[in-house]
């Protein structure tokens, strides 16, 4: 195992920002055009060609699916100019297909590396999320309380009323029951059709956003990447995986997981030191969508690191003719 101190994270920092930066870029020509498939896959080369030139010895932890299902950036893919570091990789390449195929807002590219073994290698099964931003005590509310007291209990430590709470929660017929009881104590539910890692991020700033927690079942590898976010910009976020059948707990014993049960903590997710960068593609709250504009596309990502708790807005401009 690589020294976790050969992870240089302030170097690396903007090599990962390239590789989000290119990935939005490649899928410009695809937002609004119906196409999921034709964007996502725009995004992986692209994300593919970058992370290749980049000093590491990188080894996909989260991809694009296992390698007989992704001919690319899959699970177990060895990455980077193998030179460097040793790291683990966790990326979502077009986070929010449907967004960018319907021209709807919050798509981004997304990309996290860590040291290597330090990123829970979460199977592409659904992961019962709950998290909330910075300055709360630890564990005060928790996956084993229901949506209410989850609600009841964040008011409390925030010192306000229930009324005053905002949830946010992915629209899907699975979570009526869990809008409902939120509904119950007066909280507002902040409804979104797609991207539960920007609706993670959302909690560390809620001054800003007005999202106070997110619940609910997304994606298992999107909570790992939110996880990081989330310990670059401080918050809590807990997950356990579900599994509708025996197929899903093959994959996740794949994996390696053996405790099927398992709440993971932000910092069970990623052990160690992580740097992420997001690149916007549609206009959201965490980062502006790509801009064309006479001459060039201008792309907005977000980089951050944990080691410092640094956040980094960096507009770039890419020629065009
Ligand atoms: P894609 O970008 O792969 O379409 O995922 C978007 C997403 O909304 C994630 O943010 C979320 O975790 C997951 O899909 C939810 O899955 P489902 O659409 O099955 O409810």
């Amino acid at each position: 195992m690589t020294d976790p101190s050969d992870f240089n994270d302030r170097t690396l920092s903007l090599g990962l920002a390239r590789v989000a930066e290119q990935a939005a870029l490649a899928c410009g020509d695809l937002i609004g055009r119906g196409d999921e498939k034709a964007a996502d896959m725009a995004a992986v080369n692209a994300m593919r060609e970058q992370l290749d030139m980049l000093p590491i010895q990188g080894v996909v932890v989260i991809g694009e699916g296992e390698r007989d299902e992704a001919p690319m950036l899959y699970i177990g893919e060895e990455v980077g100019t193998g030179d460097g570091p040793g790291v683990d990789i966790a990326l979502d390449p077009l986070e929010g297909t449907t967004l960018t195929a319907k021209a709807m807002p919050n798509a981004l590219t997304i990309i996290a590396m860590a040291p290597r073994h330090t990123m829970l290698h979460a199977p592409d099964v659904y992961m019962d999320k709950l998290a909330i931003g910075p300055g709360f005590p630890k564990d005060v509310v928790s996956l084993e309380m229901s949506p209410r007291e989850r609600v009841e209990a964040l008011a409390r430590a925030k010192g306000c009323k229930p009324s005053e709470i905002t949830v946010c929660v992915l629209e899907r017929p699975r979570h009526q029951e869990i809008i409902d009881d939120i509904r119950s104590t007066g909280a507002a539910v902040f409804l979104i059709t797609d991207g539960d890692i920007a609706a993670v991020m959302h909690c560390a700033e809620s001054e800003m956003t007005g999202i106070d927690m997110y619940m609910g079942l997304g994606g298992a590898p999107e909570g790992v990447l939110a996880a990081g976010a989330l310990k670059c910009m401080g918050g809590q976020i807990w997950g356990r995986l579900t599994f509708r059948n025996d197929e899903e707990r093959a994959r996740a014993a794949k994996a390696g997981i053996t405790d099927l049960d398992r709440v993971y903590s932000r910092d069970d997710m990623v052990t160690d030191q992580v740097i992420i960068a997001a690149t916007g593609v549609t206009d959201g709250s965490v980062v502006s969508g790509l801009k064309r504009r006479p001459g060039y596309i201008e792309t907005e990502t977000v980089l951050m690191r944990s080691r410092t708790g640094s956040l980094r807005r960096m507009i770039y401009r890419s020629k065009r003719d």
